[in-house]
């Protein structure tokens, strides 16, 4: 497998980039949107930042994310909810419920997701409301905007969690749902930085991921051979909280965690 991956915006019609800096263009407004307004643009002018795919991804997420047949096997809302024993919905309205039954401001989406996570997302918007994507495998990109079906209001970007290229500041919410556990510590400590750093004050970052099971949970047993071969980073979200990895330097308003099915999983909120 490459190394590298293919340029989005050459997989990306023409017509398509530039509906996308139309989008962006009414909020040309705000200084704070020029970053993501350049970013679009450079996707028309074929000078876009083209991220590398991670190490991880290709070598213990492939079969997952990257492999050819990959969307045609895991794009189906019944397998996302039974990889996570039938929890699917309950996580991802909990993530959602963060955002509010309508959502007026930006809101950035770090990693596509399989299901319709983010078609429920888009449901929210108000016509002020706007929903980035990133993600750094194209063809995650290209099966999401199949499934949003040229839905107004929502961008996607090809870009590394770890090396987001908005400017500080840019959105009211970030969500990252179960992205943490696939990436190596050092990665995801990048990654959350990131989320951190384009958060607005008073904003929100959202984390759904992994979390310790409680003793009594049969999970916490059934749990550790899967991990072991497949998901290899996922035991470092039951060994230390999210918010050990946060950056010395960042002070947060509040950060509150809640936990779902015997402690499996988790929501932790950061206001920053
Ligand atoms: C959010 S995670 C897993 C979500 C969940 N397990 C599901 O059902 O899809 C999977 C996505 O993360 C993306 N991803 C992994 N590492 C990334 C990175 N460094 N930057 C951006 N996207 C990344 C993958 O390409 C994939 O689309």
């Amino acid at each position: 497998m490459s190394s590298q991956s293919a340029p989005y915006a050459a997989t990306l019609p023409r017509s398509s980039a530039l509906d996308q800096v139309a989008r962006v263009e009414p909020a040309m407004a705000g200084v704070k949107n020029a970053a993501v307004f350049e970013e679009a643009r450079r996707m028309v002018d074929g000078s876009a930042h083209v991220p590398l795919l991670p190490a991880y991804l290709q070598q213990t997420y492939w079969w997952a994310y990257l492999h050819p047949n990959a969307v045609w096997v895991f794009e189906r809302q019944w397998l996302v909810n039974l990889i996570l024993w039938g929890n699917f919905a309950e996580l991802r309205d909990a993530a959602l419920a963060e955002m509010g039954e309508t959502i007026d401001g930006t809101v950035l989406q770090v990693a596509c997701v399989y299901g319709d996570f983010t078609e429920r997302l888009a449901q929210r918007l108000t016509p002020n409301g706007r929903l980035d994507v990133v993600d750094v495998a194209p063809v995650q990109l290209e099966n999401l905007k199949t499934k949003l079906n040229g839905a107004a209001q929502i961008v996607v970007y090809h870009q590394d969690s770890t090396d987001l290229r908005f400017v500080d500041a840019s959105y009211d919410c970030v969500v990252v749902f179960f992205l943490l556990h696939e990436q190596p510590e050092a990665t995801r400590i990048q990654t959350i930085a990131q989320a951190l750093r384009v958060v607005k004050p008073g904003g929100k970052v959202v984390f759904v991921d992994y979390h310790r099971p409680d003793a009594i949970n049969p999970f916490r047993y059934v749990m550790v051979p899967i991990f072991k071969s497949l998901e290899p980073f996922a035991m470092d979200l039951w060994n230390k909280e999210i918010a050990d990895w946060l950056p010395t330097s960042v002070r947060l308003a509040s950060i509150d965690k809640q936990t779902f099915f015997g402690g499996l999983y988790q929501k932790v909120v950061m206001i920053r």
